[in-house]
């Protein structure tokens, strides 16, 4: 197939350890598998390897995420070893964008140039805030001054492409502390800026500390001050808010996030990673040990399976259609600027939106909630506060 026909593909890759559990997180990740590390890596290897066989030759990787848990554990070896296997599995684009989640305590000079040298030319660093009160309570390995070294070393290292990772609506946070978060943020001049609204995770220590009433509930109308005062602070700095939560200098989107919301193909290998590929959307079994040892196991099998399964896969199943469409319409409409492209729509799925959801994408764009255009249909900005409204009449 010719190089330009080749389909786009993301590489999602689970890394499943942390140096301490935050105590908001909920995420399938181990604080004392350390000595997993290592046959951990030759296991994601091999499934990389298994995956790619499966691919074929209709798909370019355009994007790779090291995601986690905390991919900054693992040495600069490592992760050359693990970005060596996608190279040598999968047709991989010279100029991929490729992303490694860091935790700011583990981010030297020597570190960041090293990773660099392997191929990361991407960091999504995980600040959360600059208030030392707040980074306490979310026992983070690191202070304010990591977060401000750890820019600094990646960027002396040469990975320029920054992301930072902050988090709002936690108990006792005010909007002056979250105003002095954001400020400290715009200081450090980030690519890209992501938010989270705090989600009380089942199982995690904080959900416990508010059950117990050691900490009060989130206040959600405080949550809602705290995204207007971001929204207005990134818009003035002159970051694009391209999706409801993420902020960009103009080109600097996560390419790799822009494929989840345009709901194309992305394989998700690791421990508890999800994937959708070729029309089948699936995950993979969540246990590290388990993970290595089925890995270990299938070595010795060779057996064959159909592309995007594996051994370690857990569940999958074939995504309908109809199933596809709505996806599309759900994922696409976070995107606030693009909406849904209604060519690549056509290309996709052989008819026009507004054939299929022409009378509803009619009611809310009378409304006030859609804005349709020739080229794309969007949420406006009531229609992003009313989402809920629209979004249930495509599925
Ligand atoms: C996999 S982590 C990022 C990298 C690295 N593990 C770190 O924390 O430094 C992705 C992001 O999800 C966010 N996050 C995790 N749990 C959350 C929760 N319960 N509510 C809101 N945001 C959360 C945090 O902002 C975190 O940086
Ligand atoms: S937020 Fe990041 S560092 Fe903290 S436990 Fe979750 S994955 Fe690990």
């Amino acid at each position: 197939m010719k190089r330009e026909n080749l389909l786009p593909l993301s590489v999602y890759l689970h890394i499943p350890f942390c140096g301490v559990k935050c105590s908001y997180c909920a995420f399938n990740t181990y604080t004392s598998l350390d000595h997993l590390i290592v046959p951990f890596v030759e296991a994601l290897c091999d499934e990389i390897s298994l995956v790619g066989r499966g691919a074929g030759e209709k798909y370019r990787v355009h994007t790779i995420f090291l995601g986690g848990g905390t991919p900054s554990l693992l040495t600069p070896q490592q992760i050359g070893m693990i970005l060596q296997a996608v190279g040598s599995s999968f047709a991989v684009n010279p100029d991929a964008e490729i992303t490694m989640e860091a935790n700011p305590a583990d981010l030297t000079r020597a570190y960041c140039a090293q990773v660099g040298d392997v191929g990361i030319n991407r960091m999504s660093i995980g600040m959360q805030s600059s208030s030392e009160t707040e980074l306490r309570l979310f026992d983070r390995r690191h202070d304010n001054d990591a977060v401000i070294r750890a820019v600094q070393s990646a960027r002396q290292g040469g990975v320029r492409n920054l992301n930072l990772d902050l988090i709002y609506g936690v108990p006792h946070q005010t909007l002056e502390t979250w105003r002095a978060t954001l400020m400290q943020t715009l200081i450090l001049q980030p690519d890209h800026v992501s938010l989270y609204a705090l989600s009380l995770e089942e199982g995690t220590a904080m959900r416990a500390w508010v059950e117990r009433g050691k900490l009060p509930s989130p206040d959600d109308d405080l949550a809602a001050d705290m995204y207007d005062l971001a929204t207005d602070m990134l818009n003035s700095a002159g970051y694009v808010q391209y999706e409801i939560s993420n902020w960009a200098l103009p080109g600097r989107e996560c390419l790799h996030n822009l494929q989840y919301w345009y709901n194309l193909d992305y394989v998700g290998l690791g421990p508890g990673a999800h994937g959708f590929a070729a029309g089948v959307r699936y995950h993979v079994l969540r246990s590290p040990v388990r993970y290595v040892e089925r890995m270990k196991d299938a070595r010795d099998a060779a057996l064959v399976y159909d592309f995007p399964r594996t051994p370690v896969t857990e569940e999958a199943h074939v995504v309908e259609r109809d199933e596809q469409i709505a996806e599309t319409l759900i994922m696409g409409m976070r995107l606030t600027q693009r909406g849904i492209d209604r060519a690549a729509f056509r290309q996709r799925f052989g008819s026009d939106l507004l054939d299929i959801h022409g009378e509803s994408i009619a009611r809310h764009a009378q409304s006030g909630l859609l804005v349709v255009e020739d080229a794309s249909v969007r949420l406006t900005e009531r229609g992003r506060m009313l989402s809920n409204i629209v979004l249930r009449d495509f599925v």
